[in-house]
């Protein structure tokens, strides 16, 4: 299948869904070819090690936690902000590495989640229709004539601040903040009091009494890299092709071509057609790739989609992440898993239990219930156990900040405290209790899965 040629142009000649018209062209070709000479946000090698690590996920010896804004903004860039989402992350990957007694691989979407499909190609308010905002890297949330007018120079301010989270997230993980020795540091000031900040809180002393008694015996863990720095992989969907395309350059030790503008992406739900422009772009670089799959998704034409985009059936190309919506996922996933397994195809499977799971509230807002997600979670891990097949992770719309954007959670955030901090440029996230909930009760899957259902974390010590 597929057997054309492939270049970084090739995508051209194939369908695309989901991209905006430049008014004015020539500004957009000078911006490409400016953003063709800067340097690249990732290395190939650190993207080959990633994908080495999504083949261990694959074969169910370690777990992916995927998870970061719907959509990154201009506005809300601030080293607070990143910070705080990073230290989520790392605290529900200290959850789930303790429970579950595995690797956890840490992904943010982060430095570059910046374009958005969009359900409509307009906007209409008071009788004005204008295009749909798609992201800041396209054009502005503000409703207005100029705002929604897709801009070029956004193009470059997205490709610098991810270049500055990117750099920022570096330091965070091999400068000492993620040295497990201050795994008690992590925990935010507004979530140190809820139930979740005091389970957290158990397990953290746990972990601390465990490199007590290390370096008890004589172990060195003030130096052991293990501890002391962590692995951080940055990702996004690879929808604004323009872009992806300005920043694919070829590998100077293998000579493959590598999507540098982070080391994991996806194909989006809406723009995954098998002779697609994002397809074609996406099967001749060597990143990791993950497809959304969601309910409009047939077995055949999810094995044509693999085997397009990983021909040599190669381990850790490629990652499933499903997307079902609660109640939903018994329908779809056994039948795809089901092929999937029959046809021998490798693949590492995760669960979105974010996108199936939208809705509008009473009080107007897009939000979702957290029991929802839980219940997507939940019914994605039974099944795959009767499938004997390992659920590889979950990718999450989530902050780090205090927001009140989905319902739910142990605070029972309600409809109407919605208004109190919607800050989403997009979809609604998990504000961080509501992540780090999430982690628990993930957490207690994976300890059951792996056979082991003793308590932890919950002893007071
Ligand atoms: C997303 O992950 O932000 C997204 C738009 O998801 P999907 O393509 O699954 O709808
Ligand atoms: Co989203």
């Amino acid at each position: 299948m597929s057997a054309k040629k492939w270049t970084p142009t090739s995508w051209k000649k194939h369908p695309a869904q989901q991209l905006p018209e430049y008014p004015d062209k020539s500004q957009l070709e000078e911006t490409l070819r400016f953003l063709k000479n800067m340097p690249p946000l990732v290395f190939a090698g650190e993207s080959r090690d990633l994908k080495d690590k999504l083949a261990k996920v694959a074969d169910g010896k370690a777990f992916l936690l995927q998870g970061g804004d719907c959509a990154e903004s201009f506005a809300e860039f601030h080293p607070q902000n990143i910070r705080d989402t990073f230290r989520v992350l790392l605290q529900m990957s200290v959850v789930l590495t303790y429970a579950g007694g595995l690797p956890v691989v840490k992904m943010g979407r982060m430095a570059g989640q910046f374009a958005k499909p969009r359900s409509s190609d307009v906007e209409v308010k008071d009788g004005l229709t204008l295009p749909a905002y798609r992201g800041d890297i396209v054009n502005a949330l503000e409703f207005s004539e100029n705002g929604r007018s897709p801009d070029p120079n956004r193009i470059l301010q997205a490709y610098n601040q991810a270049t500055a989270t990117l750099n920022l997230l570096r330091s965070f993980a091999r400068g000492g903040y993620a040295d497990l020795h201050r795994v008690k540091k992590w925990i935010l000031d507004f979530a140190k009091d809820s139930p979740e900040g005091e389970r957290y809180m158990r397990v953290a002393r746990e972990i601390e009494h465990a490199l007590a008694f290390l370096s008890a015996i004589g172990a060195d863990t003030a130096s052991a890299a293990a501890l002391r720095e962590t692995d951080f992989f940055v990702s996004h969907e690879a929808l604004l092709l323009p872009y992806e395309e300005a920043l694919t350059r070829t590998d100077s030790t293998t000579g493959d071509w590598y999507d540098v503008s982070a080391h994991f992406l996806w194909i989006g739900d809406r723009t995954r057609q098998p002779d697609g422009a994002h397809v074609e772009f996406l099967r001749g670089v060597k990143n990791p790739i993950g497809i959304k799959c969601g309910p409009s998704l047939k077995p055949d034409e999810l094995i044509k989609l693999i085997d397009t985009l990983n021909p040599k059936n190669e381990a850790g190309r490629i990652t499933l992440i499903s997307r079902f919506g609660a109640g939903e996922v018994e329908k779809y996933l056994p039948k795809l898993i089901r092929k999937v397994k029959r046809e021998g195809r490798s693949v590492a499977w995760i669960c979105d239990p974010m996108h199936g799971n939208t809705e509008k509230s009473s009080s107007g807002y897009k939000t979702r219930q957290f029991d929802n997600l839980m219940t997507e979670i939940t019914q994605f891990f039974d099944i795959h156990q009767a499938e004997k097949s390992w659920p590889g992770g979950i990718h999450l719309e989530m902050t780090g900040q205090d927001v009140t954007e989905c319902t739910g959670g142990a605070d029972a955030i309600r409809d109407e405290d919605l208004s109190q901090r919607y800050h989403t440029h997009c979809d609604p996230r998990l504000n961080a209790r509501q992540a780090i909930e999430v982690a628990f009760q993930v957490a207690e899957k994976l300890r059951e899965l792996r056979g082991n259902d003793e308590d932890w974390g919950q002893a007071a010590c």
